[in-house]
């Protein structure tokens, strides 16, 4: 039976965390039979990600990568072109979440570091995957933005500007590069149980209770929630979406 991922190789950032968004997007796109390369910082917490796809079949691998430095995702694609020929999917998935506020002396540091990662680390990986999916005749491009890059989060003001850059950069480079069948799309989660949520709550507790309560569907999303949209985005069902933002949030910014 043909699965929706058959042979695409496909590359996820910041895989190490479970719970997740990495580790959920790498190991639904595997069971549809993608070739996964999954990447971090955190090496060790990467390789168990990868082995314990395998475990369920799927076929994944890990290599160690700071989506800040130009010169990792030189030779992270170029080991990927050199084991499998080609990129089909990108998933810029790594990001950080530093909650300082106004009043804070760290604001404007906390600023600088989510855009090294989350914007530029997602630029750089952009640029790079769209040099490589030339090479190949296409391929699809899956950037990870938030709820805040579409509406404002009290206290974590530069975390928005940051995914509010992820969207708005995608958008022009799905322009750019729409005739060679290379599509950019953003994906914003609402609020999802992962490592990441559990440090947001630590850190800014009473806002996170006040946006828990005001889910329409009235639970919080899952990892799986968002892997799932993922996989529509990578796969060849989405072949005439691009510069397109999907919000899976549970309804949260629609009110
Ligand atoms: N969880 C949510 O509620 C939520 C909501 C909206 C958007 N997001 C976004 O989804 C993505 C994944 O979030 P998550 O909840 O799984 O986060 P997480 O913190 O649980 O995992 C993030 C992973 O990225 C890795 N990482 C951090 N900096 C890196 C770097 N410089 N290079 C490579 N890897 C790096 C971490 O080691 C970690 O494994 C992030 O971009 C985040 O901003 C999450």
């Amino acid at each position: 039976m043909t699965k929706r991922m058959d042979d695409k190789v496909v590359l996820v950032t910041g895989g190490a965390s479970r719970p997740g968004l990495g580790a959920a997007i790498g190991e639904r796109l595997a069971a549809e039979g993608a070739i996964v390369v999954l990447t971090d910082i955190d090496l060790p917490g990467v390789e168990e990600t990868a082995a314990l796809i395998r475990a369920k079949g799927g076929n994944a691998s890990a290599a160690k990568h700071d989506v800040a430095l130009q010169e990792d995702w030189d030779s992270v694609v170029t080991a990927l072109l050199a084991d499998h020929g080609r990129l089909d999917v990108l998933v810029n998935n790594a990001g950080i979440l530093d909650v300082a506020g106004m009043g804070s002396d760290r604001a404007v540091g906390a600023l600088r570091s989510q855009f090294e990662v989350n914007v530029a680390g997602s630029f750089i990986g952009t640029q790079v995957a769209v040099r490589a999916m030339r090479k190949s005749g296409g391929g699809s491009i899956v950037n990870m933005s938030s709820v805040a890059g579409l509406v404002g989060f009290r206290g974590s003001a530069s975390y928005a500007a940051s995914k509010g850059a992820v969207k708005m950069f995608s958008k022009s480079v799905a322009l750019e590069v729409a005739a060679e069948n290379i599509r950019v799309n953003t994906v914003h989660p609402g609020i999802i149980r992962t490592n990441m949520q559990d440090q947001g709550a630590e850190t800014n507790s009473d806002n996170y209770d006040a946006i828990e309560a005001a889910i329409p569907v009235g639970r919080l999303g899952e990892p799986e929630d968002i892997a799932n949209c993922v996989l529509f985005l990578a796969s060849d069902e989405s072949t005439y979406v691009t510069g397109a933002e999907f919000i899976v949030d549970g309804g949260y910014t629609a009110q």
